[in-house]
């Protein structure tokens, strides 16, 4: 709850960002609702892909990418054969570019692995469970409403075996998580990260 506080008051700051909309109201292009810009610390993004135990050749989506640090570690470090990063900010778009550049510089990425990565301009309330179908592991660091709002179309589109991950909001009392680790990091609160493993239908 505390990590929530820090985030409310993030998205406080910024003034009607974060807020939920009537889909169409104003800009028509624009996400119904719009989670405010917070990147993981690298530090809990290496412990939410060890928790999802991310493995060689699987395919990773973060869902709201922002500057496309969790599928650039995915491939990077835990060898995954694939990342897509969704933002419907093209900005975070940009940054994800400049992040591909970094890693490829500092050595933590190689230009083949960047040729796997692949950054999208989309709305994540809009994917369906067709989009999911050959994912192995989804990532997100949303927002409780937004996780509600995702939570039936993963149920539906993912495989038996895959993995959920999410950063400090979990799924509801509907949908309990495996497992739910506290990390630290250099910021003054810690973090929580919650796993959902997809059940045999
Ligand atoms: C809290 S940040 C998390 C960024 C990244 N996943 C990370 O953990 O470092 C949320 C991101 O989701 C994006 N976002 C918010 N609402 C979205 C929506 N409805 N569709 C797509 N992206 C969205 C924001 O632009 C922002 O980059």
């Amino acid at each position: 709850m505390r990590k929530f506080v820090s985030f409310a008051v993030f998205a406080a700051a910024l003034a009607g960002f974060a807020t939920s909309r009537p889909a169409g109201a104003e800009d028509k292009k624009d996400p119904e609702i719009k989670v405010p810009y917070v990147p993981t610390n690298q530090a809990v993004v290496e412990a939410m892909l060890k928790l999802a135990a991310v493995k060689e050749g699987e395919t990773v989506y973060d869902l709201g990418c922002g500057d496309g640090r969790i599928v650039i570690t995915a491939v990077g470090q835990f060898k995954a054969k694939r990342g897509l990063g969704v933002d419907f900010n093209p900005e975070r778009l940009k940054d994800c570019d400049e992040s591909v550049k970094k890693a490829i510089e500092g050595k933590k990425l190689t230009a083949d692995q960047a040729k796997t990565l692949t950054f999208k301009q989309g709305d994540v309330l809009k994917m369906t469970p067709e989009d999911f179908k050959d994912v192995d592991v989804v990532t997100l660091y949303l927002l409780p409403e937004v996780n509600k709002r995702l939570k039936p179309i993963l149920q539906k589109g993912l495989k038996p075996g895959a993995r959920v991950v999410s950063h400090d909001f979990d799924m509801g009392e509907d949908w309990k998580e495996d497992k739910k680790e506290e990390v630290k990091s250099e910021r003054s609160y810690p973090h929580t990260i919650y796993l959902w493993t997809i059940k045999k239908k």
